[in-house]
């Protein structure tokens, strides 16, 4: 039995979807989840400073002991996973290519959307992942960078998200895809505003909850995980504001996280 936490970490809340589906599946598993808010956004950042801030992420989760690491962020996963999964013994996940995976299983006509932040969208990740798996998949893509704003602001459904999602969203709607990649782990939060914009008939795959269910093998299969942890416990770390986080998370997670979220430093890390 390996009761160590899970480490999960974004530049914010858009993890806790990843947070959120790993509680459902694995209810007994412990978290420890770090949103590094006093440094969002990523996504407007450079290659080097994503990977600096996700060392720093990573390294952090590793002084709590823990025995995996989610990096529930796109941009992350795209910009900096590639070039510092070598660097760690620990196991670490991205959201990519779980949510490649989903999204070329359920598309009926090869035409995928996906948005995401700019370096996500500039490193091409996506595309890339699932021109492997099937070259004959067409995908559509387009930059959302005022997304994470509107979502570390609470802007889930409002009139400026409805703005944002047409002048982002209606080359993507009228290119036919069937299939859009939320890709980065904050749109979900969106997803009520997007999915109406986009019609019913497309699907929204949510990469940090593609990830979660990835895990699922994983937790059996590579860290022989067969007994699982008698009880979990949650834990909540912010570079900024407690009290923004504590607010967003606990009506994001459907639970109160109030009193469970402390404030670090991670540039000592
Ligand atoms: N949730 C992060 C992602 O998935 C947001 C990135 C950002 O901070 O810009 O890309």
């Amino acid at each position: 039995m390996d009761n160590r936490s899970i480490g999960v970490f974004d530049s914010g809340l858009g993890g806790l979807t990843a947070a959120k589906e790993i509680m459902k599946l694995f209810p007994n598993e412990s978290i420890v989840y770090f949103g590094d808010t006093g440094r969002v956004p990523y996504g407007t950042r450079s290659k080097d400073t994503i990977i600096k801030y996700t060392h720093g992420d990573i390294r952090f989760l590793l002084s709590h002991n823990v025995k995996m690491i989610v990096i529930a962020c796109g941009t992350a996963s795209s910009a900096a996973l590639p070039h510092i999964r070598e660097d760690y013994d620990v196991p670490i996940y991205g959201v990519v290519d779980a949510a490649v995976y989903e999204a070329v299983r359920v598309t009926k006509n090869k035409k995928i959307g996906i948005i995401g932040t700019s370096a996500t969208i500039r490193s091409g990740a996506y595309t890339k992942y699932i021109k492997e798996y099937d070259s004959r998949m067409q995908t559509f893509e387009h930059a959302c960078p005022l997304f994470v704003p509107l979502v570390e602001n609470g802007h889930f459904d409002t009139k400026v998200t409805e703005l944002l999602i047409e002048e982002y969203l209606s080359d993507i709607r009228d290119a036919g895809v069937d299939t859009l990649i939320l890709g980065c782990t904050h749109y979900p939060l969106l997803a009520g505003a997007i999915s109406r914009f986009m019609g019913s008939d497309v699907t929204l795959i949510s990469p940090g909850g593609e990830v979660a269910k990835f895990l699922r093998k994983k937790l059996t299969d590579e860290l022989r995980h067969d007994d699982i942890p008698d009880k979990n416990q949650y834990k909540f770390f912010v570079s900024d504001s407690i009290e923004q986080f504590e607010e967003l998370g606990s009506i994001f997670l459907e639970k109160t996280i109030d009193g469970q979220v402390s404030k670090i430093d991670i540039e000592k890390y």
